[in-house]
């Protein structure tokens, strides 16, 4: 007989090797220890707590409707697990300890084994006392393609991660957790902020170039403010998740810890000069991330992008139809806590706060064994996020996206963190439709783990 190569190929693919478990040989995702140059050249370099030795980790990119198939080889001191942040999984996948897993011990593999069903700016972190193992380098994007067809014409794909580390500033070893400061206040702040793992990241570019810049904010719980210099574009995605329409990136972008933005800009400096992603702070502002212009090829720009394709989300239907939750974040400095509960009792605020937790959601300190709230699979709520506290939330749910409601009661832009200043109230409109057990924590990850933690179930 003759053996033809459609015969061999027919005949692998029918061999049980193909039939197993798509992480059957799933490269391996491994959480170590590793030295990495985070503060300026003359400093040392920092010993960090990172995936595949290197901060952030590796960029895992895979396209809409594939897997991600990943080892996660436990190699630190400490128990872990990966969180894959704001995509839409299977609730097993989640990694969550205590909620959708056991923490993976030291020496310890986990298989991470899942289908995406959106394309778009995603990352993956530790979910195991993330306040601290995210700030030691546990985190990486996770970056879901396009279907080819649709990707927009760009000339540069650049993924921009970004992070704040407090270092010692002598020793640029990272600094001492558990300050009770930190957890009252604002969170942990930075003394440096990184692109990529690097102080002063920059590429070259030419003039003119249409960039994607996917923007991570992987802080600990820096909100940064950011402002283009020499670039012009517009706003595609939030989250993850397409505009409509890509807006006109023309004002200042807000970004809580763990939101994504996706842009595509133009490079409009002049040749020789730098185009700047800038970081506004209280004292001015700095490039957190420079685009170093070269000689264009003589291109005039281009017209406005098209939508990116939009990602597979439920309708919401009418928003006033649909049931209201409310939220209600209490605690922290200059507020302080009443009566609040806790694993299952209730305690004194003062008492609370004595043993470090600073925070509530609806008077209740931590995860209770009971959800916030159990809902039937497909049902749609409003969540009121009131924000009574004198700190600003990024507020995250896991496994869904929900729409941030408009003043006019309309349903508005997807995310899956919003951010809600001190004193403000905003609503988000939710479409229940992923099954199981999901957090719903503040994305500052000192405040999570200070008791702005709760979770809700979906059946
Ligand atoms: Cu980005 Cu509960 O996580
Ligand atoms: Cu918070």
């Amino acid at each position: 007989m003759e053996i033809t190569r459609r015969a061999v190929l027919g005949g692998l693919a029918s061999l049980p090797f193909f039939n197993a478990p798509a992480g059957a040989a799933a490269p391996a995702l491994t959480a170590g220890q590793a030295l990495a140059q985070i503060a300026p050249d003359g400093y040392d370099p920092t010993p960090v707590w990172c995936y595949d030795g290197a901060v952030p980790g590796p960029e895992i990119r895979v396209r809409q409707g594939d897997r991600v198939s990943r080892v996660l080889r436990n190699k630190l001191p400490d128990d872990t697990a990966v969180h894959w942040h704001g995509i839409r999984i299977d609730n097993a996948m989640d990694g969550v300890p205590g909620l959708t897993q056991n923490a993976v011990k030291p020496g310890q593999d986990f298989l991470y084994d899942f289908a995406v069903p959106d394309a778009g700016t995603y990352w993956y972190h530790s979910h195991n006392r993330s306040m601290e193992q995210v700030a030691r380098g546990l985190a990486g994007p996770l970056i879901i393609e396009e279907p080819d067809t649709d990707a927009p014409d760009v000339d540069h794909d650049v993924t921009l991660m970004l992070d704040d580390w407090r270092l010692d500033p002598e020793t640029a070893k990272i600094a001492p957790f558990g300050n009770f400061h930190d957890l009252s206040h604002a969170g942990r702040i930075g003394n440096i902020v990184t692109v990529n793992g690097q102080f002063g990241w920059s590429m070259p570019v030419r003039r003119l170039d249409r960039l994607r810049l996917r923007i991570i904010n992987g802080a600990n719980a820096r909100v940064f403010r950011l402002r283009l210099k020499g670039l012009e574009g517009w706003i595609a995605a939030l989250d993850g998740m397409p505009l409509n329409r890509p807006a006109p990136a023309t004002i200042d972008l807000d970004m809580a810890p763990a939101q994504r933005i996706d842009l595509i800009v133009d490079v409009t400096a002049e040749v020789g000069e730098m185009a700047d992603l800038v970081s506004l702070e209280r004292d001015g502002g700095y490039a957190v991330a420079g685009f170093r212009v070269g000689a264009g090829a003589g291109q005039t720009r281009r017209a406005a992008p098209a939508a990116l394709p939009p990602n597979p989300v439920a309708d919401p239907g009418d928003p006033a139809r649909a049931p209201l939750i409310s939220l209600q974040m209490q605690g922290g400095a200059m507020r302080g806590l009443g009566p609040t509960r806790h694993k299952g009792e209730l305690r004194a605020g003062r008492d609370l706060m004595q043993s470090g937790q600073f925070w509530s959601l609806n008077g209740q300190a931590g995860l209770d064994d009971a959800p916030l709230v159990d809902l039937a699979q497909g049902e749609v709520r409003r969540i009121a996020l009131i924000n009574d506290t004198m700190f600003p939330h990024g507020i995250h749910l896991h496994g869904h996206h929900f729409h941030v409601m408009n003043a006019d009661g309309s349903a508005g832009v997807l995310r899956d963190t919003v951010l809600v200043a001190p004193g403000e109230t905003r609503q988000v409109l939710l479409v229940a439709d992923n099954p199981g057990d999901w957090l719903l924590h503040c994305h500052m990850l000192g405040h999570a783990m200070s008791g702005m933690n709760t979770w809700f179930r979906v059946t």
